[in-house]
């Protein structure tokens, strides 16, 4: 029954368009090769009567004779068309034979078929609502750079590692999850590349960045005694020659501004600034320009002992917390301070793995440990801030 009703449709559709050809059951893409310019104007003039799109190429004023050309047309066109084209011709052949079809294909969410293999994110398209994360309005966010002293190898490890990790586990691990549902993310890797790379090619020691002034035949600045933050007092250097040497002003330092610039044109939305460093397994917190306290000293001692404490208990680590001037030394013009008095709430410091048995040599094999032990960190200081700051 259900057959014989089909055969009489298409022989309808075959009537109408008053040929005896195949009859399209979907949109379609043609491919057709005009080959005189006249050939090319019935081309041109197709898309005046019928709804098409043109695939290839991108504009009518690009289609020449003899070259190909892909077009897109409705399902009520399709027909008359190649009769036109047939009528004068002009060849052409089927290039997509079910458009529905395809588009089916890359719509269907996959995800959602439990036998399916190809679930992957990452291997599927996806609506916008999908790509640009939940929520509305502006989130939170926090500021993470790595880096900032040379030779501190396992710091851009780090920050290299955290994107990997947040951008592999957001389905796995609801903490990541939580975080990045939440909250935006800005991380900037390396922030002494001239450095770095001085590490990697001349002197694995080095600590500075790598700015010559003239006048003087020693080189770099120290980039966490270049924030303008209690400038070059007790516990910087104004001797170039030094590793700790603040440079000739503060931020005078490419490195420098272009962070202080992003922290202060993003103060509004940034609740959380986060340095990493090695070595000594500590996380310190403002101030470490002067002995006094920080406005919110309790909250920030808080939520590193609630941060050391996980540590401790997922990892057995242990990390020294306080502020960095009891709990090293005086070191003015550093980011952490410089962030805080900016108006971000909470700012901290990191000193990663290890004491001094390796230091700045920490084996690749620590790399993981390392990067675990101060994500757990990292995630407790996050879902507070999140939960928490204003
Ligand atoms: N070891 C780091 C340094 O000397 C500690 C940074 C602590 N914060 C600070 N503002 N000094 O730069
Ligand atoms: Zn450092």
């Amino acid at each position: 029954m259900e057959f014989y009703f089909q055969i009489v449709l298409l022989a309808f559709l075959c009537f109408e368009n008053g040929i005896f050809t195949t009859t399209s059951r979907s949109d379609q893409v043609l491919s057709i090769i005009p080959e005189t310019e006249a050939d090319v104007e019935i081309v041109k003039n197709l898309a005046r009567e019928n709804q098409t799109a043109l695939w290839h190429p991108d504009s009518f004023h690009h289609i020449k004779p003899h070259t190909d050309v892909h077009m897109y047309f409705n399902i009520s066109s399709v027909e008359s068309v190649k009769a036109l084209l047939s009528t004068n011709g002009i060849k052409h052949s089927v290039l997509v034979e079910d458009v529905q079809e395809l588009i089916e294909v890359q719509t269907k969410n996959i995800s959602t078929d439990p036998r399916s293999s190809t679930g992957s994110f990452y291997e599927q398209y996806h609506p916008l609502e999908e790509l640009s994360g939940k929520g509305t309005g502006p989130k939170k966010a926090m500021w993470m750079d790595c880096g900032i002293h040379a030779r501190e190898w396992i710091s851009p490890a780090f920050c290299i590692w955290f994107i990997q990790y947040h951008l592999q586990f957001y389905e796995l691990n609801p903490s990541v999850a939580n975080t990045l549902d939440n909250m935006d993310i800005y991380v900037l890797p390396v922030m002494n590349p001239d450095g770095y790379s001085f590490t990697w090619n001349e002197d694995r020691m080095w600590r500075k960045n790598r700015a010559k002034y003239d006048g003087t035949f020693c080189i770099g600045t120290d980039l966490n005694r270049n924030f303008d933050a209690n400038w070059c007092t007790e516990g910087a250097s104004a001797n170039p020659c030094d590793s700790t040497h603040c440079g000739p002003f503060p931020e005078s330092e490419l490195e420098t501004k272009a962070v202080a610039q992003f922290l202060r044109r993003n103060k509004h939305t940034i609740k959380l600034y986060i340095s990493i460093h090695s070595y000594s397994q500590m996380l310190l917190f403002p101030y470490s320009y002067t002995m006094n306290k920080a406005e919110n000293h309790e909250k920030l001692n808080y939520v590193a002992y609630l941060a050391t404490t996980q540590m401790r208990r997922h990892h057995k680590t242990n990390f020294v917390y306080g502020p960095g001037a009891k709990t090293i030394y005086l070191a003015p013009g550093g980011s952490d301070d410089w962030a805080y008095d900016l108006g971000i709430p909470y700012s901290y410091t990191f000193e990663l793995r290890d004491k001094g048995r390796y230091g700045f040599l920490l084996p690749p094999s620590m790399i993981k440990p390392a990067c675990l032990e101060v994500l757990t960190a990292i995630q407790t200081i996050t879902s507070y801030v999140i939960d928490n700051a204003k």
